[in-house]
């Protein structure tokens, strides 16, 4: 059978002892130490059976037109959803606003369950068709289980969701809607995590839970491709990424190197992981250098609230090898970045995806990006999502009559705005 680019992943490596894995291992985690694992794809192999200008050629305008880079050996088609291909808009005004002169928005807002999330479970839950298995599992602050459930549905899938009891409550309906199995914890999304993992283990699901799937990044990584190849293949010079398990912030990563390694892009971009200040222990990681502490996390951002974060060893790589940074910013800044964002861009962001906001307005007060640089910001899941954090910001306008009088007394007494 001819060669495809998948068969271009030669093994498994563990991020934390270095131990190898065949590709077609069945281990999630590495057998020796429980760390997680690296997708290893052999560049010279997929130079030769990767065409750039062919992809970019594709009239597929979702992730999928990079499916020749995703590590998927069954011929698919096209999947049923539309994931990825999310706009990159630059963005004047804010870039007047917030002080940087070329500063953009990826916005993955509009995925189909509107987050980031989608790129993941769709590559993960093919992953699992391909293995054979019908039923996915994953722990979730709250995405990637609405993100998980309906991926499954469209793939006529089973899922089975873990997620603290107090999700939001638009997450929790996406997912019930969607008809997944779900387990609501008493407890963090830390216990949330450990039960899922021991549950998927014992009853055979295959589990989508962030950090011990080596898909999701390889999934996450299409979101680079994109905006490298919105910005015609030049590199910006800071991606800023909102940060929890470190999971997207492995995958951009990644996307940036491969895309060196195969000379599409000259450079990788500096990243910037934002975490909120009640759950930084990436930050705290980062700036002593030394291995992470879990922490108890507390934040309005529900979907960087994570005080044990899964992916930290990757995160951290990606930081110190693209020259990088990590910052926290406060709750009252995050939920200050999404009035700013939504009055600028009308893009609505969850106080998660706003975090990346806040970060480069904090990352251009510490000198960590100058202003003539080209700054990506990744608005990674939808305002609607969580309106309760948003609205209590907001004063409610008040009821008035429906005559024109009462229209002209309000304008006149300047009323009516809100934001
Ligand atoms: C909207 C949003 N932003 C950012 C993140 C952080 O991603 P990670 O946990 O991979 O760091 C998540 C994860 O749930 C998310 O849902
Ligand atoms: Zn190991």
């Amino acid at each position: 059978m001819a060669r495809r680019p998948a068969d271009a992943v030669r093994l498994f490596r563990c991020l934390e002892c270095g131990a190898e894995e065949g590709p077609e291992t069945d281990h999630s985690t590495c057998p020796a130490c429980g760390g997680n694992l690296d997708m290893v794809w052999d560049f010279d192999d997929l130079r030769r059976l990767i065409d750039r200008d062919a992809i970019d050629r594709s009239t597929d305008d979702s992730l999928w037109r990079f499916h020749p880079l995703l590590p998927l050996h069954d011929d698919f088609g096209p999947p049923p959803l539309r994931v990825g291909g999310t706009p990159l808009y630059e963005t004047a005004a804010l870039a007047r606003r917030v002080g940087i002169e070329r500063l953009y928005v990826k916005d993955d807002t509009g995925n189909p369950t509107a987050s980031f999330k989608d790129r993941a479970s769709l590559v993960a839950a093919l992953r699992a068709k391909e293995c054979g298995i019908a039923t996915v599992a994953c722990a979730s602050t709250g995405n990637a289980a609405a993100s998980l459930a309906g991926i499954a549905a469209a793939l006529g899938m089973e899922s089975i969701i873990f997620l603290p009891a107090d999700a939001p409550p638009a997450k929790l309906t996406q997912i019930r809607i969607a008809g997944a199995r779900i387990f609501r914890v008493r407890g963090s999304y830390d216990d949330a995590f450990d039960l899922c993992e021991k549950a998927a283990a014992r009853f055979g699901w295959y589990s989508r839970s962030t950090g011990v799937n080596p898909y999701t990044v390889e999934g996450k990584k299409t979101a680079a491709f994109e905006i490298a190849r919105a910005l015609r293949w030049e590199t910006p010079d800071v991606v800023i990424v909102p940060t929890g398990d470190g999971n997207i912030l492995g995958g951009i990563g990644k996307g940036f190197f491969q895309m060196k390694e195969l000379g599409w892009i000259e450079r990788v971009p500096r990243l910037i992981a934002v975490q909120a200040e009640g759950a930084s222990p990436l930050v705290t990681a980062f700036e002593t250098n030394g291995a992470v502490k879990p922490i108890r996390a507390k934040t309005v951002a529900d979907s960087i609230s994570v005080g044990h974060p899964r992916d930290a060893v990757r995160a951290l790589a990606m930081l110190k090898e693209t020259n990088g940074a990590a910052l926290a910013v406060s709750d009252g800044a995050i939920l200050e970045a999404i009035r700013t964002l939504a009055s600028h861009t009308g893009i609505f962001a969850e106080p998660s995806a706003a975090a990346s906001l806040a970060g480069a307005e904090e990352a251009l007060r510490r000198g960590l990006v100058g202003k003539n640089e080209r700054v990506v910001l990744l608005v990674t899941g939808h305002g609607l999502k969580d309106v309760a954090a948003t609205s209590s910001l907001l004063p409610m306008p008040p009821e008035i009559d429906a005559d024109l009088d009462s229209v002209a007394r309000r304008l006149a007494g300047g009323g009516g705005k809100t934001a």
